[in-house]
């Protein structure tokens, strides 16, 4: 393994995920173990601009493996959107003597890594951590299934109501551009149908669907919404839906940021484990600009730019099933 890097910066970015301290903890103790220093930096790009940069240890990432959240806390940077914010983080870097940074989040601070990476000589690794799911390169990211359980759990509380009441529920799951917790949401709970922002469903077809519900005296219906559909979210597509169908009674749940807090569950630990140390090791390897990601069960190191600009297709033999299974 190249010698060349001995001191790596780790944090995490964008909107948190269950699972980004068990990759943290990955990232310090391969490193440890590969004799190399490690600094956390606070709050993304803001304490990379700012210098908020902490040495982390084995010990330091001790009883985190099972916590939400980031203990290196999260940000959407905008200062780092400007090359001024970029030049500042470049120095604070230089500062602590960093070789290479590490960076756990989603499209957005890996657009951010790939920019910095063009305009300062820094090797940048990516780590998927995004609820989302809507990276290309890896078949899951750290954080996804976790969301989903968590949503799943509200889905079926929701059912039990609906079912006593005779309503029709509409709820909306996250995922502004991606529809997976949503499709997953929605197979994994029984839901009647899922609206996702990459399949464009129409008013009729929807009114049509539950009109035929309510004639076979199908007496409540869930509907998954992700945030982002086509026909707008879910307490808007109600809306539109209530001016058609008179059948049922029309109830709105959003069950918002509850989907990405909580424990990590399994998968996502071993998930955020494995990533967190090949990211390390790929570094050493002389890998950069570059996402770690899994696919049919590999590591692969997808560059950046695909990660971030090639689009991460929705399974249509998933969105078929779903529609079979929901009849
Ligand atoms: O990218 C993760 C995500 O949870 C999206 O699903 C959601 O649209 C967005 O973040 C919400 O962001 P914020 O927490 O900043 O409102």
């Amino acid at each position: 393994m190249g010698k060349d890097i001995k001191r790596i910066a780790v944090f995490t970015s964008g909107g948190d995920a269950p699972g980004m301290n068990a990759a943290l903890r990955a990232v310090v103790r391969t490193a440890s173990f590969h004799d190399l220093h490690v600094y956390g930096i606070n709050r993304g790009y803001e304490g990379m601009i700012d210098g908020d940069l902490k040495r982390l240890e084995r010990r330091d990432v001790a009883n985190i493996i099972h916590r939400g959240g980031t203990i290196l806390k999260t940000a959407r940077s905008k200062r780092f959107m400007e090359a001024e914010g970029r030049q500042q983080a470049f120095e604070s870097l230089q500062a602590f003597d960093i070789d290479a940074c590490i960076a756990i989040g989603g499209n957005g601070t890996f657009t951010g890594a790939h920019v910095f990476g063009q305009e300062h000589p820094m090797p940048f690794m990516g780590i998927p951590g995004t609820i989302d799911n809507d990276l290309y390169g890896t078949d899951y990211t750290i954080g996804f299934d976790t969301a989903v359980n968590t949503a799943i759990e509200a889905v079926d509380r929701i059912r039990d109501t609906a079912d006593s009441h005779n309503r029709l529920f509409f709820i909306e799951v996250m995922g502004r551009h991606a529809g997976y917790i949503a499709l997953h949401t929605a197979i994994a709970s029984g839901a009647e149908s899922v609206l996702i922002p990459e399949i464009e469903t129409s008013l009729e077809s929807l009114v049509d669907r539950l009109r035929k519900n309510a004639k076979r005296k199908k007496l409540f219906s869930l509907i998954i919404v992700a945030e982002g559909t086509p026909l707008g979210n879910a307490t808007e597509i109600a809306r539109k839906i209530s001016e058609h169908i008179s059948d049922f009674e029309i109830k709105v749940t959003i069950i918002g940021h509850l989907q990405r807090g909580g424990a990590p569950n399994g998968l996502d630990r071993v998930l955020a484990s494995r990533l967190g140390h090949s990211a390390v090791e790929g570094l050493l390897n002389g890998k950069s600009d570059k996402m770690v990601g899994i696919l049919n069960d590999e590591i692969v190191y997808t560059p950046f730019e695909d990660a971030i600009y090639k689009q991460k297709d929705i399974n249509n033999d998933l969105v078929r099933m779903s529609e079979i299974l929901a009849m």
